[in-house]
């Protein structure tokens, strides 16, 4: 069964999805809906999508099968180094401007939001160790965090497969940030144990969490609308440490959004910090 973008069903979906994530479907994605949501309606036990849709209406918001819904709903791209010039950024100049500005206190605060199988944060944790080995003896706080608890999970098992590290990770850091499982790769304890792995949906209430020297929330505000971006924003001016830095993805940008902030010009890198 194919869902239509003027069906009763699409929109009881897009509804549900925008309500719970705040995630914009668009008209022309009502396929995505039928691609995501039809292997979920049989691993629950369907006979249909529509029948997986009508037994949705009677549950209350919060229900286990409206989480799954909305999570299946995700898009969960990612890869290692992502777009890499916001690595190189980070490697270049945040990172050694952050590490200067807090050489007293030698804590640094970092935040992977929407980091879905845990690529970016390990990406991140992977470029500390290899280019800062003074920081060892700092203390490092790393929240990364999803919507989705499977999504959550991955990051935490940091498992992968042949195909996944092929997609970005430098063979070298490869083979010392990583063991073999069979025919997978999980990232090293030592890297693992220090995220801190959790469920946050950005448009409720975040955790505390300290002042944030460096966030990556990339690639998550374009499925958001205008409103839902610019309540994201404001909460992040409150989360960040004065002079931290906002690392979004290719396709976003704070500009036309929230005018605290301005860009801080890296070749081909979105960063952003709080203007003085
Ligand atoms: C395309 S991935 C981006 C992953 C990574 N940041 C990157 O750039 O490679 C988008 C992620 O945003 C998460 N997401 C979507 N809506 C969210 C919300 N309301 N709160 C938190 N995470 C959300 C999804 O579960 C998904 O894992």
């Amino acid at each position: 069964m194919v869902v239509e973008r003027h069906e009763p069903d699409f929109e009881y979906i897009r509804r549900l999805v925008h309500e719970r994530a705040a995630i914009v479907l668009e008209d022309s994605k009502s396929y995505l809906v039928t691609a995501r949501l039809t292997p979920l309606a049989e691993r629950e036990g369907y006979k249909s999508l529509r029948e997986l849709v009508e037994m949705l209406r009677t549950q209350p918001s919060y229900s286990p099968l409206v989480k799954s819904v909305v999570e299946a709903m995700t898009t969960n791209e990612t890869s290692f180094f992502r777009d890499i010039a916001p690595f190189d950024a980070l490697k270049n100049e945040v990172l050694p401007t952050i590490i200067k500005a807090n050489a007293n206190r030698r804590a640094l605060n970092l935040w992977c939001a929407a980091c879905s199988s845990g690529q970016e944060p390990y990406s991140v944790l992977m470029s500390i160790r290899e280019e800062f080995p003074a920081l060892a003896d700092w203390q490092i706080t790393f929240h990364a965090t999803d919507i989705s608890s499977e999504m959550c999970e991955r990051t935490r098992k940091g498992v992968y497969s042949q195909l996944e590290v092929n997609r970005g990770l430098p063979a070298k850091m490869l083979v010392k940030h990583f063991s073999r499982r069979g025919m997978k790769w999980q990232v090293k304890d030592d890297l693992r144990k220090l995220l801190n792995v959790r469920e946050v949906n950005l448009v409720q209430p975040w955790p505390p969490m300290p002042p944030l020297d460096i966030v990556f929330i990339r690639n998550v505000m374009i499925y958001f609308n205008i409103t839902t971006k610019k309540e994201i924003l404001v909460k992040m001016k409150k989360a960040l440490r004065p002079g931290g830095f906002l690392f979004l993805g290719g396709a976003e940008t704070t500009l036309g959004v929230d005018e605290s902030f301005e860009r801080v010009p890296y070749p081909n890198a979105s960063c952003y910090r709080l203007k003085d």
